[in-house]
């Protein structure tokens, strides 16, 4: 039976019924990418419109959002899977967006060894992606980090739509408007289904040595335009395996010039940071020199 499903398959195939499976686009190679890792979270609260209109302001290239969705169903800006409320911990997933507008992002930044704390913080709110995406528009692009898709079933499809309805995909820009991200494979896959014009990359953290083999890489290369991977992990060996495979190589979170230096020499392709202005002050001293 299922040498007869294969052959139907190859048969509608052959003859143009069943679509191919487009390839991921691939980045440009230039500019070299500066991704505001939360927004420029260094300075202001992460994944607040402070943050974001930081990193506008500073030239980066991407805000980078987390994503995540309430239990009524709206897609939220944040980084972890729980908050503490009321001196509980909640998960995300199981309280609606009105319970999540209590909790005050600042809090944890504006501690008083933070030379950046400051009151105008305290009164923040986490966005819901559809605030974001209304404040910026098209004035900046978006790489946004799908979270935890396992807790959220249709989360791909719920956010390919909100980007599409706000014709943030397909375009013709020199760089791509949205960059969708995540550690699942799986999550990516169907985003590529989804939308094969919108470039993806595979997130992976090890712990001491990267374990990505040319032949994995190649296996990434079907749907995703490149990875992002801990920065204490990436030697030139595996910058030029990545590259072989057709991809591009991000970096985080790097906040330091001497660690971008080295990145650089070793021939990456873009950085998320928390500190845009020192990366992209960095680059151009870079550029000048060569
Ligand atoms: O998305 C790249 C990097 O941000 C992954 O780590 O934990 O900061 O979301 P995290
Ligand atoms: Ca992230």
């Amino acid at each position: 039976m299922k040498v007869l499903n294969v052959s139907i398959l190859l048969i509608l195939f052959l003859s143009g019924c069943v679509p191919a499976v487009q390839q991921p686009v691939p980045l440009p190679s230039e500019p070299f990418l500066v991704i505001a890792h939360r927004g420029a979270s260094a300075y202001a609260p992460a994944h607040t419109f402070p943050s974001y209109e930081l990193a506008i302001e500073m030239g980066a290239h991407y805000i980078e959002l987390d994503l995540h969705r309430t239990k009524d169903g709206k897609l939220v800006v944040l980084h972890n899977d729980s908050i503490e409320l009321n001196g509980h911990e909640v998960e995300i997933d199981e309280i609606s967006s009105d319970v999540l507008s209590a909790f005050k992002p600042a809090e944890e930044f504006n501690q008083p060894t933070n030379e950046y704390a400051s009151q105008k913080f305290a009164s923040l709110r986490v966005p819901s992606l559809e605030q974001v995406l209304r404040e910026f528009g098209d004035q900046t692009n978006y790489y946004i980090e799908i979270k935890s898709p396992d807790r959220y079933p249709g989360i791909e499809r719920q956010l390919i739509d909100q980007l599409s309805d706000h014709h943030l995909l397909d375009r013709d820009d020199p760089l791509p408007k949205v960059i969708i991200q995540s550690f699942s494979s799986d999550s990516l896959k169907e985003v590529h289904a989804l939308s094969p014009g919108t470039p993806l990359i595979q997130l992976y953290s090890f712990k001491k040595k990267a374990k990505l083999s040319p032949a994995k890489l190649k296996k990434v290369s079907r749907y995703a335009s490149g990875i992002g991977v801990n920065a204490s992990v990436v030697t030139e060996h595996l910058v030029n395996t990545v590259h072989e495979s057709g991809l591009a190589i991000h970096p985080f979170t790097v906040n330091e010039i001497e660690q971008l230096s080295s990145l650089i020499s070793m021939g990456i392709d873009g950085v998320f940071t928390d500190k845009p202005d020192l990366i992209i002050t960095s680059l151009n001293q870079h550029k000048s020199l060569n």
